[in-house]
């Protein structure tokens, strides 16, 4: 999708999601950092800076090889987000948050299982959980891209989520469909294992949502 938004625009359309992502209860603090594909490299959140303090000229430009442009060092969290953008042409958007049922399943190592229809929305019958390893390093992108093949997210083990999309809207979507699909399969555990839908029932769902949630603009 061409992005026409002035750099300037996007910049705060980034400061726009943080703020919405803390306002919504799926994140807290400066606990979560997002980022946006801008020409040869990406715009992303500074590190530990509060996001109601955040103007444009806070988010950091990165090149793709790492190097960063801007008055604050980059998120601890820009290797995954560079990665994943390197890695999936068609994503334009990274959301990592840390919201509290996602993160619980997380750290008991629980992939969301086919439990509702709306886990087709993120490309398969599962939400894979990468192992833990130590934030920031290159060792934890490997395993988030790992567990994000064909999907767009995964949990992070002790630690949280990352959705991706193909703008911040459909990232941030697709971040608050699955802290739901995360409260309801903690629901359903406290009755018991629940019953699940078939490979076949997730795939009829893929073929019948394609497009759902997705914008022209
Ligand atoms: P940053 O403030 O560096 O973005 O890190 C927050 C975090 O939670 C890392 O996982």
């Amino acid at each position: 999708m061409l992005d026409n938004r002035t750099e300037t625009d996007k910049r705060q359309a980034i400061i726009d999601c943080c703020l919405k992502m803390n306002a919504s209860g799926l994140n807290q603090g400066t606990s979560g950092n997002i980022s946006l594909r801008h020409g040869d490299g990406l715009l992303i959140t500074p590190t530990s800076r509060p996001y109601d303090s955040l103007t444009p000229e806070d988010i950091v430009f990165l090149d793709m090889d790492g190097t960063a442009h801007g008055r604050w060092n980059p998120s601890s969290e820009w290797r995954f987000h560079r990665d994943i953008l390197q890695a999936r042409p068609d994503e334009n958007a990274v959301l990592h948050a840390h919201p509290t049922f996602c993160t619980t399943l997380s750290i008991m190592g629980k992939p969301i299982p086919p439990l509702h229809y709306m886990v087709a929305v993120f490309g398969g019958p599962d939400i894979r959980c990468a192992p833990y390893a130590i934030y920031g390093s290159a060792a934890l992108s490997r395993l988030a891209l790992e567990a994000l093949e064909g999907r767009k997210a995964c949990l992070l083990a002790h630690h949280g989520m990352i959705a991706v999309g193909r703008d911040l809207d459909q990232a941030f979507w697709l971040a608050d469909e699955l802290e739901t699909l995360a409260r309801q399969y903690h629901g359903c555990l406290q009755l018991g294992a629940p019953p699940l839908l078939s490979a076949q029932q997730i795939q009829d769902v893929i073929d019948k949502i394609a497009g759902y949630g997705l914008s022209d603009d």
